[in-house]
């Protein structure tokens, strides 16, 4: 078993990585760029990093004896997860208009920024209630 330390820091890395490739499909998406042909590597990347993200995650909840429902905070990075994925899809796949992905990108960012926040101040309501 990884030591808290060890999986916090996975946790982050996967963290930095996904933000990382969901700027640059994003990006590449809104300008037109076909992406999935010309650089596989990013179809496969970024489930293989999330699913590391998310196994860091439940490994984190384990050792530090937090788990979701019982903390509000971790209730809200799940739902978070889970609001990032749907406009992540949108934004790169499903959106029918230029403007529908361009909404559904920045909402997808500002949604894995409050849970960067979440996660730092361990509050869903950033601390300010
Ligand atoms: C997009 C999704 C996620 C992001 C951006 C994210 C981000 C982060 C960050 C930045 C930290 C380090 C906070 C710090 O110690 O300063 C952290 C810690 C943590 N995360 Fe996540 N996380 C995500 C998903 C999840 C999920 C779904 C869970 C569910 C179990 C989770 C559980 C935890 C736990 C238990 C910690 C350690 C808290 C502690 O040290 O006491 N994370 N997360």
């Amino acid at each position: 078993m990884l030591s808290y330390l060890a999986l916090r820091h996975l946790h982050i890395t996967c963290v930095v990585i996904t933000a990382t490739l969901f700027i640059a499909r994003g990006v590449l998406t809104l300008r037109g760029c076909d992406w999935k042909s010309r650089w596989p590597v990013l179809r496969w990347l970024p489930h293989a990093n999330d699913t590391l993200l998310l196994a860091a995650a439940i490994g984190l909840a384990l050792t530090t004896g937090q788990y979701p429902l019982a903390q509000g905070w971790l209730t809200v990075k799940v739902l978070g997860l889970i609001a990032y994925i749907v406009l992540g899809t949108l934004a790169l796949k499903r959106a029918r208009t230029p403007r529908g992905r361009l909404a559904a990108f920045i909402a997808a960012l500002a949604v894995l920024a409050y849970v960067v926040l979440v996660a730092i101040m361990r509050s869903a309501t950033l601390g300010l209630l």
